[in-house]
């Protein structure tokens, strides 16, 4: 398959970058076989990361597998905001990791600080390692359920699944069909992953240890009652741009 040909099939699957798309899949693709099968997958709707097997995220290139979370460019402003409450010996624990993206971009403003990460999904646990190397740990389990004992955490990146359930039909295909759903559903509102994650956080947070969340503009109340309500001191941060909203609870 030359460039025209895979240029003309991306196209016909409706791909908008289609120029770009295959410029990124001919860089990826080793021969023109694997090409095709490539330009394939692509134009059936897989998510352009998981098909060339990386995602570029907020500095860092991290490698993805089929099945495991994209991680989505509103995500910086969480990165960002966790920056900026990062200490250089700060101890970041990235619950829900997905592909680990979000902890590793924050570790490379911090490289001194220690990183776990943390999630259910084997497929992304193994992805995470790949990604972490010695750069953290990554345990398999429910939220804090993996971590050591005794942790005392200063910085805590929570990007749990958000959608409310009833809003999962009108995701896009790409994330409908691709990610699992286990990445995507968080309950009737959204907030059943994050109202878990802040009852324990207390347990785990240092003094001044903060919670950092990614939610939608229409959850922030419900968000901040949830952390008011645990003793947190909370904060929503929004970028229009990114069309981002971050809330932040502060121990
Ligand atoms: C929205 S994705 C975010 C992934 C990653 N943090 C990112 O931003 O790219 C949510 C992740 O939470 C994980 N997850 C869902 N429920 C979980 C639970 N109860 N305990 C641990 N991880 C969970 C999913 O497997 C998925 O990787």
């Amino acid at each position: 398959m030359n460039e025209s040909e895979a240029v003309t099939a991306l196209r016909a699957a409706g791909c908008v970058f289609a120029e770009d798309e295959a410029a990124m899949l001919i860089r990826a693709a080793p021969d023109d076989h694997v090409l095709a099968a490539m330009v394939r997958r692509r134009a059936q709707g897989e998510p352009l990361e998981q098909v060339v097997g990386f995602a570029d995220f907020a500095g860092v290139r991290v490698r993805l597998r089929p099945g495991v979370f994209v991680p989505r460019v509103r995500s910086e402003l969480l990165v960002r905001e966790a920056v900026r409450r990062t200490a250089d010996r700060a101890v970041i624990v990235d619950l829900c990791c997905g592909s680990g993206a979000l902890g590793l971009a924050v570790r490379r403003h911090r490289p001194a600080a220690t990183l776990h990460a943390t999630d259910i999904d084997p497929v992304a646990v193994a992805c995470a390692r790949d990604n972490l190397g010695e750069a953290g740990d990554v345990f398999q389990g429910h939220l804090f359920d993996p971590l050591p004992r005794g942790l005392e955490v200063d910085v805590l990146l929570a990007n749990v699944p958000y959608v409310a359930t009833g809003h999962i039909p009108f995701l896009p295909a790409e994330a409908r069909d691709h990610e699992p759903r286990t990445a995507l559903d968080g309950g009737d509102d959204g907030l059943e992953v994050f109202r878990a994650v802040v009852a324990e956080a207390p347990l785990w947070l240092a003094p001044g240890g903060v919670l950092l969340s990614e939610i939608t503009e229409a959850q922030a109340g419900d968000a901040a009652a949830a952390l008011r309500d645990t003793g947190f001191k909370s904060e929503v941060t929004t970028d229009d741009d990114l069309e981002a909203t971050v809330i932040i609870g502060v121990r």
